[in-house]
């Protein structure tokens, strides 16, 4: 049976001491079925909304873009370089540089630190494609290893044993916002001679012993894709980084290679952060602290309610302060995943399976030769995780429906 598909117009919103109550329009194909209301506090726990957020900053942020508008200042400019020093003083880092989006500032950060066709580089299997995807657009090839069950993040004893001779780069991702194991990955790349970029996409905010993710390596790469921790109105992307010739580099590649106006040195990018995301993202970025501390709070909210059930939470390492770009559980296989993702559809609370396939089983990788089993902790993984809502203006109510909607699959 194909799968049926409404799209869902709220048109109404009404305020009440209970919550909020929305009224919704049904389309199928454009065509109108009906109409249902629905209470905020009886169902309806959105996967993240990010207009809670726009109406809290809804003064703050209209008249800059406004200003901006009338400057005639749209791409890269003062205000962006304002936001790059504001960013560089918060990661705790020499320097950054702001892109397009997380994707081109991967591929940006690799190319200044010079990887090249044929390299390897360690990366991996159990995070978005972008890493992956940008390492084999290089020429080079993505070398996937396991992740560690608890963590999700790579597992440092599985980087060291796939080094060879031609192992150029480690690619950690701090996954769903935790730090992976900086120490370990630093430890194995000195003693290699390797580099290591961190993709900090899912990690804006999260330190490990007090060091701001992005600033524990040769370069960090970050997303300002709208439900990032840190999120543009738009699409966004910086590079972090200690080394101001990585960094010169990085703000030649992204406009196209040129060293001076109209002179090319070698293949680039157009790869600008627009003025407008920067002046959006400047309004932003003193608030991203309180919005992870909000995170961090509904992640112990959860822990505390689910806390004796067989589901199995998210862990924070010692030393990492997480900042739960994804609240990620593990459904065991007695309690089904399929089971509880039935109940949470019909109670209408949002969820997701980041990620459903991992990276090395992708067919765009099948060259490679990995099989079904050569990695089985990232396997698993994904027949088990299973995405909670999490977002700063969740409310502890929703926190709660969601709680009691996994519990009632247990009795
Ligand atoms: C871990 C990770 N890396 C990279 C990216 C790519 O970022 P962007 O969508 O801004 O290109 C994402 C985006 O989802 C991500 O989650």
């Amino acid at each position: 049976m194909s799968a049926v598909r409404f799209r869902l117009q709220a048109f109404s919103k009404r305020k009440s001491n209970s919550g909020s109550t929305f009224a919704f329009l049904f389309f199928k194909s454009n065509r109108y079925l009906g109409v249902a209301a629905v209470s905020t506090l009886e169902a309806m726990v959105p996967l993240f909304d990010l207009t809670r957020q726009y109406q809290t900053l809804k003064p703050e942020i209209e008249p800059v873009v406004l200003a901006q508008l009338e400057s005639g200042g749209y791409v890269l400019g003062p205000v962006v370089e304002e936001f790059e020093l504001l960013c560089a003083r918060e990661l705790g880092v020499g320097h950054t540089v702001g892109v397009a989006n997380g994707t081109d500032a991967l591929q940006i950060a690799l190319r200044a630190l010079g990887l090249r066709a044929g390299d390897e580089v360690i990366t991996t299997p159990f995070s978005f494609y972008s890493a992956a995807e940008v390492i084999a657009d290089l020429g080079a090839v993505p070398v996937f290893v396991d992740i560690e069950a608890d963590t999700f993040n790579i597992d440092p004893r599985a980087v060291e044993a796939a080094i060879t001779p031609r192992t150029r780069a480690l690619i950690p991702v701090h996954i769903f916002g935790l730090p992976a194991k900086m120490e370990a990955l630093r430890a194995i790349a000195k003693k290699h001679d390797l580099f290591i970029v961190e993709d900090c996409a899912q990690a804006w905010g999260a330190t490990l012993d007090g060091c701001a993710a992005g600033s524990m390596s040769e370069a960090g790469t970050f997303s300002f894709f709208p439900t990032k921790n840190l999120g543009a109105c738009g699409e966004g992307g910086l590079i972090s980084t200690n080394s101001a010739q990585v960094a010169e580099k990085c703000r030649q590649l992204r406009v196209h290679g040129q060293s001076r106006r109209y002179f090319y040195d070698e293949i680039g990018y157009n790869s600008r952060l627009h003025t407008l995301q920067a002046a959006i993202l400047k309004v932003k970025l003193p608030h991203a602290r309180q919005w992870n501390a909000s995170r961090r709070r509904h992640a112990a909210h959860y822990a505390g309610l689910l806390g004796d059930t067989p589901f199995v939470l998210p862990v924070e390492t010692p030393g990492a302060c997480h900042v739960y770009h994804q609240y990620t559980l593990r459904v065991p296989a007695e309690v089904g995943r399929e089971r509880v993702m039935k109940t949470l559809s019909e109670r209408e609370i949002g969820h997701a399976i980041y990620y459903p396939h991992p990276l090395h089983l992708q067919p765009v990788f099948a060259h490679l030769g990995y099989k079904a089993g050569s990695l089985p902790v990232v396997e698993r993984a994904c027949e088990e995780v299973l995405s909670l809502p999490i977002f700063p203006e969740l409310r502890p109510d929703e926190v709660e429906l969601v709680a009691s909607a996994l519990k009632s699959v247990l009795v």
